[in-house]
């Protein structure tokens, strides 16, 4: 028998499992254009407790498989940010990229709320655990930078300021625990059409340091939220006027504090006195709307 060395022997992972939490931008200002076409923005995310989830199996692969209601929205090919995220990393560490990897797609697919984006970065959190990479390693936030400008902040996946393109982040006050309701009417808006469809000029940054005094109180939220706006709301209205019926149906119901859009749409979501409104304005809604994708959540 060998001596004991003490320490435990290091078993063999079989599989990583990572959520994949869907973003929400509390406000989106677009405050300037970069000579390349990227525009600089000052926006405030926050993460839901819903979302897609990734496992990682390492051995076999690369490969992607999809399953889940937006599966076939999301094709399991080469352009998937999920096999590009698992590739992109395998080669700026110097690892083989051998991980079969499952993909369940519980988010709407082009709908403002992260998306692939989340996706590439739960590969990324997967990895590092798989691979041992300390989080923080320079080279996990550039592979994550050249994936996509939201895909920094959902590595990130707590509340946080972003400038530059949206990748420049700082602490926000927590988000933990307010209430909210996503609503999307089934209508994909690709991000660069609705860019492009942006018309006028440019909004200043609004980033706030009210350090609420009870940052649970949605009440708070709402105030601070209420003085701001998503700049991208009018050109995603052009391309999906339904979402202005969804801003509507969110605001009429008893408890709603704040209806805003999403990213670049077309999910919007309602801010919430408390839960128990919440989950009431998600039944009345899906009840409507049965078309329509509907979820009660509470911010991360
Ligand atoms: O970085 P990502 O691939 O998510 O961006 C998709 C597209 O959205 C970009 O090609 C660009 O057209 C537009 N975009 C932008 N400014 C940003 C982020 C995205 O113009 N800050």
């Amino acid at each position: 028998m060998p001596p004991n060395s003490g320490r435990p022997a290091a078993t063999a992972v079989s599989v990583i499992e990572e959520p994949a939490p869907a973003k929400l931008n509390l406000y989106l200002h677009v405050t300037g254009r970069r000579p390349d076409g990227y525009h600089l923005l000052d926006s405030l995310f926050a993460f839901a407790d819903i979302g897609d989830r990734i496992r990682l199996r390492p051995g076999e692969g690369p490969s992607l498989s999809v399953d889940g209601p937006f599966a076939s929205a999301a094709p399991a090919g080469p352009d998937n940010l999920a096999l590009k995220a698992l590739l992109a990393l395998a080669e700026a560490v110097g690892r083989p990229p051998g991980v079969a990897m499952e993909l369940t797609k519980a988010l709407p697919v082009a709908a403002g709320i992260g998306g692939g984006s989340a996706d590439a970065a739960a590969v990324l959190r997967g990895l590092c655990r798989l691979w041992d990479i300390d989080r923080r390693d320079p080279r996990i936030r550039t592979v994550a930078g050249s994936l996509g400008a939201d895909v920094p902040a959902c590595l990130l996946g707590a509340a946080c300021f972003a400038a530059g393109i949206g990748d420049e982040l700082t602490p926000a006050p927590s988000t933990a625990g307010l209430p909210v309701v996503l609503v999307n009417p089934g209508v994909a808006l690709a991000t660069p059409d609705v860019f492009r469809a942006r018309t006028g000029g440019f909004s200043a940054a609004a980033r706030f340091d009210d350090r609420f005094d009870n940052p649970s109180d949605p009440r708070g939220w709402a105030a601070a939220l209420r003085a701001r706006r998503n700049d991208l709301t009018p050109a995603a209205l052009a391309l999906a006027p339904e979402i202005g019926e969804v801003l509507a149906i969110l605001e009429d119901p008893e408890g709603c504090l704040l209806a805003r859009m999403s990213g670049s749409g077309a999910t919007c979501f309602g801010l919430f006195e408390d839960h128990a409104a919440a989950r009431a304005a998600a039944e009345a809604i899906a009840a409507r709307r049965p078309g329509w994708w509907v979820r009660p959540a509470r911010l991360l």
